[in-house]
């Protein structure tokens, strides 16, 4: 019997997206460069063997699916995409569809589309979140490309994500690179979520001098709040976690230095190209480059000292309810930037993002899944909204959380203890609701020395200032 879908690439995510597929019914044919791993895969596919077919050669894997052919890559973003891509061209018939379902750059996923026009193939980027588990059992589906390519993958592609109260967490987003675009922002705002919560962390850890079990404790008590979410989860699960060696708290004796594969760098550099503030992710960003750099670090410390406990002593409960509200509030903000930046490039790209569905597909199955999301989902379905933060339900909750951030980071600065993303994001508040700003000495300056010409506040037209010929 042939095969419904083809997938190439059987690292983790391959495999397991390959076994979730199997298991929702639909035959799929595998491929991977090393058939040892192909033959690995398909031993270990226990019940699900029937619904696999292993292929050796990709001339194998394309006859081995019923046309018009759908076939998923899954392999490491970049040059990879691309030589699979040429190889499939090889044995490809007129109306298969090419999936990438990697962590592309959206602008390699814009231009992979254009190249596959024209061909007879088409091309689908497909943004998929939720790490191994969620490939598994159910991620959450950022899909991009063409309507019509979309409705010959859809009930596949339903049937595998994830379902929040019933509801697939998959959706069709826009032409050419949208879902990547998407998975992008997803992952900026995760970078965000994560810096932020690892600054809380850190405020508890040495601000208030708890240990890993009490500070996971305490995530765990808020995760039964509003601030419940999948991060928050892990994180108290994390906190609880032994070090099988050597007995101590796992996360004590982890290294304090954070990998990123560039997700969170492209939608600061979007988010830049795009002229959307996005300050709380390129705070994140910066953190784990500086987190990188561990031996300077240590360096500094040793010539500069280091922060330490001072400000963070008193009634420990108010702190940890300010904390919850610190980190709520930051989180608005962060989500705020994040969707701010997908309107802009819906509208740059000529997309039409629905931003209401990206909220509904991200409660379940993805990183930054959270009942959160629902509240965001509501605030963007009345229409056109300028920010997040301009939505009734949510100016409600950053008037009530605004103030603990404010606490929060004035506290982290007077001990030395670093806040970046939170402050960030409280920054970002600040200027975004400030009606007068300082720009006015900003655009005096650059008339002083560039003669740029600025706008009267009473008069229209350009304008300079009585500096005369500048500085130069
Ligand atoms: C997800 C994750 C996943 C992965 C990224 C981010 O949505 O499932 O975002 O795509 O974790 O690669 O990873 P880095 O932190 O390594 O940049």
């Amino acid at each position: 019997q042939e095969a419904e879908i083809g997938l190439i690439g059987l690292g983790v995510m391959g495999s397991n997206l390959a076994l979730n597929i199997a298991e929702k019914g639909h035959r799929i044919a595998v491929f991977n460069r090393t058939h040892a791993r192909t033959e690995a895969f398909a031993a270990s596919a226990g019940s699900l063997r029937d619904m696999v077919v292993p292929c050796a050669s990709i001339e194998e894997l394309a006859a081995a699916i019923q046309p018009p052919r759908p076939v998923i890559i899954m392999v490491q973003a970049g040059k990879p995409v691309d030589e699979q891509i040429a190889l499939l061209r090889g044995v490809l018939m007129n109306g298969d569809i090419v999936i990438d379902a990697g962590n592309a750059n959206f602008r390699d996923t814009v231009r992979r589309f254009s190249e596959l026009e024209g061909s007879g193939l088409t091309f689908i980027g497909m943004g998929v979140s939720g790490g191994e588990e969620g490939a598994r059992h159910g991620p959450s589906i950022m899909v991009g490309g063409t309507r019509e390519s979309y409705a010959r993958v859809e009930k596949i592609l339903t049937d595998i994500s994830a379902k929040y109260e019933g509801e697939p967490c998959a959706a069709w987003l826009g032409t050419g690179g949208a879902g990547h675009f998407v998975k992008t922002i997803h992952n900026g705002i995760e970078y965000a979520d994560m810096q932020m919560i690892a600054e809380i962390y850190g405020i508890l850890r040495d601000g208030l001098g708890m240990p890993a079990k009490e500070i996971g404790a305490v995530f765990s008590g808020w995760n039964r709040g509003r601030l419940n979410s999948y991060l928050i989860e892990i994180t108290a699960e994390v906190l609880a976690a032994d070090d099988p060696r050597t007995g101590q708290p796992m996360v004590d004796i982890i290294l304090d230095r954070a990998g990123q594969k560039g997700t969170g760098k492209w939608s600061v550099i979007e988010a830049q190209t795009l002229g959307v503030s996005a300050t709380a992710i390129e705070a994140a960003v910066s953190a784990r480059i500086l987190s990188s750099i561990k031996t300077e670090r240590e360096a500094a410390e040793r010539v500069y000292g280091r922060g330490g406990v001072s400000a963070f002593t008193g009634d420990r409960e108010a702190v940890l309810a300010d904390l919850e509200l610190a980190l709520l509030a930051g989180k608005i903000a962060a989500y705020a930037q994040g969707f701010a930046v997908m309107d802009a490039a819906s509208k740059e790209f000529g997309w039409n993002l629905p931003l209401p569905t990206i909220a509904k597909i991200w409660r379940a199955g993805c990183i930054i899944r959270s009942q959160f999301l629902g509240a965001i989902a509501d605030a963007f379905a009345g229409g056109t909204v300028s920010n997040l933060l301009m939505t009734p339900a949510f100016i409600g909750m950053m008037k009530e959380a605004h103030p603990s951030l404010r606490r929060i980071v004035a506290r982290a600065s007077e001990s030395g203890l670093p806040a970046p993303a939170l402050s960030s994001a409280l920054a970002y508040f600040d200027l975004y609701r400030q009606g007068r700003g300082t720009s006015n000495l900003i655009q005096a300056q650059r008339d002083f020395f560039g003669a740029h010409g600025f706008e009267r506040i009473d008069a229209a037209g350009a304008h300079h200032g009585p500096w005369g010929s500048g500085a130069g």
